[in-house]
């Protein structure tokens, strides 16, 4: 808890799913939050959550803000970091969380859908980034976390532009620790499996080890409080997917073709 104790976290696509679990952890283990998302009716409704797990002379709900915020937009990115930081003077940590998924079905591409996926997921991580990275710098401190996929390892089916955009921002991360290690600045890179989000919701496909939204966050929140540098899980599935990696490409053919999930 004391690695939480003040730090102030900026959470991006927060108003949902992983983003919202990861709010309302890191409130209980006693962090002060920027939440941003383009919703800003469900960051408030967090917001009451969170202060109804307060005890009542507690006074958490003043340690959150919720920023109306898209990550497509580096202006906008701007102006939730310097909100964040008028309000409690520094940024400890950004978690790049917001994302979106499309089902591509190759032989029906649609570049535009492939530009929009690229655009919010990589672009919007690296306008996060730059939001909170020159005052990072200056401090020669803090923690740029990124929620990537295991879709990052390999192509899956009808997931072309989902992995594309998975596989860069786990490399953009991956540069960005190496390059920032001397800044005294730590990168974490998080691959989850499944886990039951409305991003997941609505398939019939059966996924494999999927996992609830709040011991996913658990499992996310110990790596960052570790400061490892990545961490795929649940271990099962992120096995099968290193050994993918290493399989060729015959054999990953035939059974990625037999396993797609999304049905
Ligand atoms: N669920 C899974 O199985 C799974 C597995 C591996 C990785 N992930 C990754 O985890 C992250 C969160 O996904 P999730 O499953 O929690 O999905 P989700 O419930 O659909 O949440 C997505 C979040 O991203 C936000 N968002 C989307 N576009 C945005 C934009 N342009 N600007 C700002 N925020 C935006 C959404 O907020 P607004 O719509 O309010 O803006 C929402 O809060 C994603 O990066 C996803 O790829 C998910």
């Amino acid at each position: 808890m004391a690695f939480w104790n003040d730090k102030v976290v900026l959470i991006t696509g927060a108003s949902s799913g992983i983003g919202r679990g990861l709010a309302l952890e890191l409130a209980r283990r006693g962090a002060r939050l920027g939440l941003v998302a383009r919703r800003k009716d469900l960051l408030d409704e967090i917001v009451a959550e969170i202060e109804a797990g307060n005890k009542p002379n507690g006074d958490r709900a003043t340690d959150v803000l919720t920023i109306q915020g898209d990550v497509q937009s580096g202006e906008s990115m701007r102006s939730a970091a310097e909100s964040l930081r008028s309000r409690f003077g520094k940024i400890d940590m950004l978690i790049a969380n917001a994302g979106i998924g499309v089902t591509n079905d190759a032989a029906e591409l649609d570049a535009a859908k492939v530009a929009n996926v690229i655009n919010v997921n990589v672009i919007g991580a690296a306008n996060s980034v730059a939001a909170v990275l020159p005052e990072m710098v200056q401090r020669r401190s803090g923690h740029l976390v990124v929620i990537s996929s295991l879709a990052a390892y390999r192509g899956l089916p009808k997931s072309a532009a989902y992995c594309a955009s998975k596989a860069a921002v786990s490399a953009f991360f991956e540069s960005l620790r190496v390059d920032l290690k001397p800044h005294g600045i730590d990168v974490t890179i998080i691959h989850p499996g499944f886990i039951k989000t409305p991003l997941t919701a609505g398939r019939e496909a059966r996924l494999p080890w999927l996992q609830d939204v709040e011991p996913a966050v658990k499992k996310m929140v110990n790596a960052i409080e570790r400061r490892k540098k990545s961490y795929a899980f649940p271990w099962q599935l992120a096995t099968l997917v290193r050994v993918g990696m290493i399989m060729p490409n015959f054999l990953y053919d035939w059974i990625a073709s037999r396993n797609s999930f999304r049905e």
